[in-house]
């Protein structure tokens, strides 16, 4: 399984900040915002990468993110020319993938709760079909929301203006190989974008469609609107300075999962020295008892 952080648009949301800088790398808390879905990926055992960006940001993402191989991954980049929809990251992607499966994560969502690990595990054993989550929002007119009757679902609609249920669809979605020829056969929508809740549908109309209910042990929130981003940074900061444990860290995850080794581990706590973010690495290198909490 390879996975796709699709890092473009253009945070019209976020102007005057994102004049300057991808909205994606803007702060959340103590790290890049992009931190936060690569992790996700990274949870659910993807090592290799593609990075999507508008042109202007390549660069400042390479920066960033690097080759990946501190954090035991293989990440390339490349460019969305403009942006033409979400479900246009399996074409941008299509070489990349060469047949494979994927984990697509839009660059803006935070995931973080118990039990998420092995949902993200079980959704990326996907080998056919798609699967995606649904997760309960006070708003889903803003997203992509699931239809059901009784306990199926049958549909899966952008941003419904009379929303068929509560149950909205975080940007983290699984999809095998077949998602790009997929992608080839939609229309843009009326907004003139290739719709990702068309490819969900694709699936749904061959009955293969998975759906994965995350409660409200997890937290989803998206960092697109000034709110949302100093709710996100609120949220990171208050379970981190609770916890001592970081989220989202690359670093972090990379170790525990085994892709990286305790040398390589306390060569990044070093690397941050003087921050709290190198504080807490470098305490997972002392190897602070915590029967386990940090799993
Ligand atoms: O956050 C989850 C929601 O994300 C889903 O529930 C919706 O079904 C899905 O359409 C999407 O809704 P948004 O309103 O958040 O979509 P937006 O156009 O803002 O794009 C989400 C992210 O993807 C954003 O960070 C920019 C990036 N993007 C978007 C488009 C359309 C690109 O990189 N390229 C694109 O062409």
């Amino acid at each position: 399984m390879k996975g796709i952080v699709l890092a473009g648009g253009t945070g019209s949301r976020l102007l005057p900040i994102t004049r300057g800088v991808s909205k994606q790398l803007l702060p959340v808390f103590d790290k890049p915002m992009v931190y936060y879905p690569l992790s996700l990926l990274m949870l659910a055992g993807v090592r290799d990468v593609l990075v999507i960006t508008t042109p202007a940001d390549a660069g400042a993402f390479a920066r960033v993110l690097g080759d990946g191989a501190g954090w035991g991954l293989t990440v390339t980049y490349a460019v969305q020319p403009s942006p033409g929809g979400i479900a246009q990251a399996l074409l941008v992607g299509e070489a990349f993938l060469d047949g494979d499966g994927c984990g697509l994560v839009l660059g803006d969502n935070l995931l973080y709760g118990q039990g998420l690990r092995t949902a993200l595990r079980g959704a990326a054993a996907t080998t056919s079909g798609a699967h995606i989550f649904g997760y309960p929002v006070s708003t889903p007119e803003h997203y992509g929301v699931l239809a059901f009757d009784g306990d199926r679902v049958v549909d899966v609609v952008e941003k419904p203006a009379r929303p068929p249920s509560r149950l909205a669809v975080p940007g983290l979605y699984f999809f095998d190989g077949t998602a790009p020829a997929r992608v080839r056969d939609q229309r843009p929508s009326a907004r003139g974008e290739l719709e990702i809740t068309d490819l969900h549908r694709s699936y749904l109309r061959d009955g293969q469609l998975a759906v994965t209910h995350l409660g409200r042990g997890v937290a989803w929130l998206d960092m697109g609107t000034p709110e949302n981003l100093l709710a996100a940074a609120g949220f990171v900061e208050a379970i981190q300075a609770r916890q001592g444990l970081l989220i989202s860290s690359p670093e972090e995850i990379a170790w525990r999962q085994g892709w990286i080794d305790d040398a390589a581990l306390a060569a990044a706590a070093h690397a941050h020295a003087g921050t709290t973010y190198g504080a807490l690495l470098g305490q997972l290198v002392e190897g602070a008892p915590d029967g386990g909490a940090g799993r």
